[in-house]
C-alpha cells in the first residue's frame, strides 16, 4: 500500500512538472507558436511526427492489452495456440506498414527542406552576409553597405536570404521562432531563406557546440516593416564613424575606444575581427546576453572572461576602470537610427 502510495506521489508530481514547465518557454524563443516560414513547417512536420508516433504507441499498447487479456493462460488449459512464425502475410503487413508511415514522414521533410534551400529568388530580395565566430555573429548588408552585429534587422512579409560561413568552427543558425536551424561551416557557404510573418524582436541561438560559450552566443532578429526598414538602411548608411559625440566624457571615450579597441572593432561599415559596433546604444544586449547598462559594459570591459570564457577579447588591452566608464559611456551614446528594438515591440520575456 505505501509503495502504492509512493508512485502516485511521483506520478502527480511528474504531472505537475510537466505543466508548470510547460509554461517556461520564451514567447519568442519557441518553434511551437511559429511566426515565421521555417518555424510554421518546423511545427507542420513536428505535429505530422508526433501524430503518427503518438498513433502508432496507441494501436501497439492497445492490441498489447487485448492480447493479455483474451489470451492468458487459464489454469488447466494446456493447449497449445495455432503457430504463426514465418507467417508470410503478417510479415507483409509489419514490414509495408512502418515503411508506409516513414514515407508519410519523410516526403513532407525533403521537400521542405529543398524548399527552405531554394535560392531561385535571392539574386531578387534582400541577401545577408551572416558569419559566426566564437561567440558573436557578423551581419553585412552586402548590397547596402551596411554591417553590423549581434541585432539582426530584416522587413516583415519578405523573402530573405542568409548566406552564412563561418570564421572558425562549426556554429549553427537557429531562430526558433521564425526559421529552422542550419550549420553555419567554415569551409563553404550555406544558404536558406527566412521569411517573419510579424514584427517583433526574437530570440537566435547557436545550436551547434562551439566552445566554451556556446551558450551565450545569442543574437536577436529584430523585424520591422518594410517602410521602417528602408529607414534603417538609409541611417545607418549615414553614420560618421568619426563623429565626435557632444558630451565631454563620451569624448573622452571615443578617444580611448579609438587608441584601445579600433584594431579588433569597427564603427560603419567596415568589417572588422572583432564586432561591428556600429549603433551600439540600441542593441538589445550586448555580449549576447547582458543588459546593455553602463555599469555591465564596464563590468565587461574590465573582465570579459568572467563573463564570456574563451572570448577572443580577454588580454588584447590595458585600461583603468575610470576609462573603462569613459567607453563605455562613449558606446552607450552610439544610437544611429529610430527604428530600434523598442519601436518593433521590444524584447518579450
Ligand atoms: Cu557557436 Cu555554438
Amino acid at each position: 500500500m505505501k509503495s502504492w502510495m509512493g508512485k502516485m506521489k511521483a506520478i502527480m508530481l511528474f504531472g505537475f512538472l510537466s505543466l508548470l514547465l510547460a509554461g517556461c518557454g520564451k514567447e519568442n524563443l519557441t518553434a511551437l507558436d511559429p511566426k515565421g516560414y521555417g518555424a510554421e513547417k518546423s511545427l507542420d512536420i513536428i505535429l505530422l511526427t508526433t501524430g503518427i508516433m503518438v498513433g502508432v504507441f496507441l494501436v501497439v499498447i492497445i492490441i498489447y492489452t487485448i492480447v493479455l487479456a483474451r489470451f492468458r493462460r487459464k489454469k488447466g488449459d494446456n493447449h497449445i495456440p495455432e503457430q504463426v512464425e514465418g507467417s508470410k502475410k503478417l510479415e507483409t503487413i509489419w514490414t509495408v506498414i512502418p515503411i508506409i508511415l516513414v514515407l508519410i514522414m519523410g516526403i513532407p521533410t525533403v521537400v521542405y527542406t529543398f524548399d527552405l534551400a531554394d535560392t531561385s529568388e535571392a539574386s531578387s530580395t534582400l541577401n545577408i552576409n551572416v558569419t559566426g565566430h566564437q561567440y558573436w555573429w557578423n551581419f553585412e548588408y552586402e548590397d547596402h553597405n551596411v554591417v553590423t552585429s549581434q541585432d539582426l534587422y530584416i522587413p516583415v512579409g519578405e523573402k530573405v536570404y542568409v548566406n552564412m560561413l563561418s570564421s572558425d568552427v562549426i556554429h549553427s543558425f537557429w531562430v526558433p521562432t521564425i526559421t529552422g536551424k542550419m550549420d553555419v561551416n567554415p569551409e563553404n557557404v550555406n544558404t536558406m531563406y527566412i521569411e517573419a510573418y510579424e514584427e517583433g524582436v526574437y530570440w537566435g541561438k547557436c545550436a551547434e557546440l562551439c566552445g566554451p560559450s556556446h551558450s551565450l552566443m545569442d543574437f536577436k532578429v529584430i523585424v520591422v516593416s518594410p517602410e521602417e526598414f528602408e529607414q534603417w538602411i538609409t541611417d545607418m548608411q549615414n553614420v560618421d564613424p568619426e563623429e565626435v559625440p557632444t558630451d565631454a566624457v563620451a569624448q573622452e571615450g571615443q578617444e580611448l575606444f579609438q587608441s584601445n579597441c579600433m584594431s579588433c572593432h569597427a564603427i560603419g561599415d567596415a568589417s572588422s575581427a572583432g564586432p561591428n559596433l556600429t549603433n551600439f546604444g540600441n542593441r538589445v544586449h550586448f555580449v549576447g546576453y547582458l543588459e546593455p547598462t553602463k555599469e555591465n559594459l564596464v563590468e565587461w570591459i574590465m573582465d570579459p572572461e568572467s563573463l564570456k570564457p574563451g572570448n577572443k577579447m580577454t588580454g588584447m588591452y590595458e585600461v583603468t576602470e575610470e576609462e573603462a566608464e569613459k567607453i563605455a559611456e562613449y558606446l552607450m551614446q552610439l544610437k544611429s537610427t529610430d527604428v530600434t528594438p523598442e519601436s518593433a515591440g521590444g524584447l518579450i520575456d
